[in-house]
């Protein structure tokens, strides 16, 4: 068994987007452009309204899937072929945007605490012109695994014990666990050697080894790209922690991106703008 290590730590970066949101970046940056097949992490935690009501007014999407966890709060989801809904806390929407999409996302409330994450995964070339569709599940349809000093919520892929979760894609074969852990316990999870993976803390803190086998403390908002390998192992910090656990199949093609499209090329990022504004969405 090889261990997975970590190779790198990032810390997000402020950042607006949609109307005025104001997030935290943490993959799409300088620091992490991508982890192939991820394109895009941002978090958002906020409990003032200012920071949040604007939303993401209608916006396209082309090329990929876009993932929206919401941890706390209420976001409604309306796009152009009439679709519409609201994501409550604990649910999750898998979007896959393919040949495109025009959406918008709105928070569902006026006060109180919002915060959540939304991941963007990217499409290999042959299936990013597919038909859009959408994956929901609320809090009471996503499993949830208890082990010794852990909770692990599974959202897609199928953990060692095997707890799947209701999400699928096997164009990228995801893995996306939420996990709780007690002050002080360890947790240990199989990863698919060839997979891309990361850690995000959400709270609390994480203690594992990096590249040099030193012990390494992960803090609330850092994020962690894993050395190859095919298991993870670490510890919570004395306060506990909760964690997001990720990983993909990665894609091993160009990326060209434009904005809310993805694609593999410069031209067919321009095809995409072009359809976009003759309304061909
Ligand atoms: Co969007």
């Amino acid at each position: 068994m090889s261990i997975r290590k970590v190779r790198q730590v990032i810390n997000g970066q402020a950042a607006t987007d949609g109307a005025g949101v104001e997030l935290v970046r943490v993959i799409g940056q300088p620091a992490l452009m991508d982890l192939d097949p991820f394109l895009l992490l941002d978090a958002f935690r906020s409990d003032d309204p200012d920071d949040y009501i604007a939303g993401f007014p209608p916006h396209p999407h082309r090329g990929f899937e876009t993932v929206t966890y919401i941890l706390n709060g209420r976001m409604r989801h309306k796009d152009n072929a009439g679709n519409e809904g609201v994501i409550e806390s604990g649910g999750i929407q898998w979007m896959t945007a393919g040949k495109g999409i025009v959406h918008s996302e709105m928070p569902e409330q006026q006060d109180g605490l919002l915060e959540g994450f939304q991941l963007w995964i990217n499409l290999p070339a042959a299936h990013k012109m597919v038909s859009p569709a959408y994956q929901e599940f609320d809090q009471e349809h996503i499993p949830t695994e208890s082990r010794d000093g852990a909770l692990v919520k599974v959202i897609t892929g199928e953990t060692s014990t095997g707890t799947r979760g209701p999400v699928s894609q096997p164009l990228t074969d995801p893995l996306y666990l939420d996990v709780t852990l007690d002050p002080g316990a360890e947790f240990v999870e199989g990863l698919a050697a060839e997979h891309n993976a990361f850690l995000y803390v959400i709270e609390g803190g994480l203690l594992l080894a990096d590249s040099a086998d030193e012990l390494l403390e992960l803090g609330r908002d850092q994020l962690a790209v894993l050395e190859p390998g095919d298991s993870v192992q670490l510890r919570a910090s004395d306060n506990g922690a909760r964690f997001l656990l990720v990983a993909g199949k990665p894609l091993q093609e160009p990326i060209a991106r434009g904005g809310p499209f993805v694609m593999n090329t410069a031209d067919e990022v321009r095809q995409a703008f072009s359809d976009y504004q003759r309304g061909n969405f």
